[in-house]
């Protein structure tokens, strides 16, 4: 049994100030703590709606002996650090695959709650439905379902023009999770599905829980994990979306942490990663660490450790600041049985310790 135990109500950073409390008092690589999330979650999806307002989506709220998906929308609004509800999406969905253009928010499949079996703590399994929010309207309405085969959920996503393209991800995630190489697009323009050529249809490796987007015209897919939490990967791959077929290249340069369950956002020509879970050297499984992939000279930098270490989120870019809304402060699955864990081939091997376990509902320090 796979047991969730902490979720943060933490909001955001960045950037900044540890001294202030508005965004906009930002001083380069610092953290700051903003308003945290009412209603608090992780594997959720963060957009920005526009430059002053980020949507969370989705995502698992905890409570007690319960990890269920959330249909909850809540907007931020940046210049006054205040959150307010939005219109809820059609079901409760986790690990969303979402993404804003032209102000729009694209939400295009996901997770959803399947039947318990006994003894089964979660049971997420994929979903093709895909839905449009219009802030103009404040309503969700359907959009053509993901290609059967195709539906996931915790795809990276990027956007290049009006097309977002989907990376990875995964259908399942109970006792047993798997880890797909897929690549597809949605063109938000026809409103349709895209079938890439079948040397970009595919990343190298299966990766779900990772991050990365669009640079230029290039799409990156950044750390993640192949199947198991434990088994992170630092690889960075790129497709020029301009020659498609052309395929996936892996970067030379990996990660100096690889990390899975991590959030990124892209400022200018770098990628910032932060957090993620699968870390074997802390208590809880989380990592701390902070790093940013410059495209251009294809080097990683380390950035200061994340104020509050977390996995299980998803951060956006706004400006020169990445904000970081909630995620768990515990690695899920590591208060385990480890012959769950180990039914996984090639899962690199959990330390046979004792098991540990924390409290169920987690305060920040
Ligand atoms: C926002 O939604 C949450 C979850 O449904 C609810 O508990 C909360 O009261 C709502 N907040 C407002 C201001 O309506
Ligand atoms: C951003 O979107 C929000 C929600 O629709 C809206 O209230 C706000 O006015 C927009 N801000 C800008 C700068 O367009
Ligand atoms: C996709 O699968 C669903 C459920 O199995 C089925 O009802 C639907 O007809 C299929 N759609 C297509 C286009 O094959
Ligand atoms: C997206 O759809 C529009 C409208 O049908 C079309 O003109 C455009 O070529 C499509 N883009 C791609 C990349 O398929
Ligand atoms: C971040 O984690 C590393 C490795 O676990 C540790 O050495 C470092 O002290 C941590 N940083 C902070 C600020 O706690």
């Amino acid at each position: 049994m796979i047991a969730y135990l902490k979720v943060a109500s933490i909001a955001l950073l960045a950037l900044l100030d540890l001294t202030v409390a508005r965004p906009s008092d930002c001083r380069p690589n610092t953290w700051l703590n903003l308003k945290p999330i009412p209603v608090p979650r992780q594997e959720h999806s963060t957009v920005a709606l526009n430059e002053t307002t980020i949507a969370v989506i989705g995502g698992v709220h905890i409570e007690g002996a319960s990890a269920s998906s959330t249909d909850l929308v809540q907007f931020y609004d940046i210049p006054s650090d205040t959150w307010r509800n939005g219109t809820s999406i059609p079901y409760g969905i986790n690990h969303p695959n979402a993404a804003a253009v032209n102000g729009r928010i694209y939400l295009l499949g996901g997770l959803t709650d399947g039947a318990l079996s006994p003894g089964e703590y979660i049971n997420w399994v994929a979903t093709t439905g895909s839905f449009l929010y219009d802030p103009a309207t404040e309503t969700w309405s359907e959009l053509a379902p993901m290609p059967n085969g195709t539906e996931r959920g915790s795809a990276i996503v990027g956007v290049h023009n009006d097309i977002i393209y989907l990376a990875g991800g995964m259908t399942v995630l109970q006792n047993y999770q798997d880890s797909l190489t897929t690549v597809n697009a949605f063109n938000t323009t026809s409103g349709s599905w895209i079938r890439l050529p079948p040397a970009a249809a595919n990343i190298p490796e299966g990766r779900q829980h990772g991050t990365g987007g669009v640079i230029g015209n290039k799409f990156y897919v950044v750390g993640g994990r192949w199947f198991g939490q434990m088994n992170v990967r630092g690889t960075v791959y790129e497709l020029d979306l301009t020659n498609q077929e052309a395929g996936w290249k892996t970067s030379p340069f990996h990660m100096p942490v690889p990390r899975g369950g991590l959030a990124g956002g892209i400022v200018g020509e770098r990628i910032y990663t932060f957090g993620g879970e699968g870390d074997p050297n802390t208590i809880t499984g989380v990592f701390n660490q902070s790093e940013s992939y410059d495209v251009k000279s294809r080097r990683w930098s380390e950035l200061k450790d994340m104020a509050v270490p977390r996995h299980g989120t998803s951060a956006v870019a706004i400006g020169n600041k990445v904000y970081i809304p909630g995620g768990g402060l515990q690695q899920d699955g590591k208060v385990v049985d480890y012959n769950a864990i180990s039914q996984i081939g090639s899962m690199r091997t959990v330390s046979s310790g004792p098991m540990k376990s924390w409290p169920q509902s987690g305060r920040l320090a």
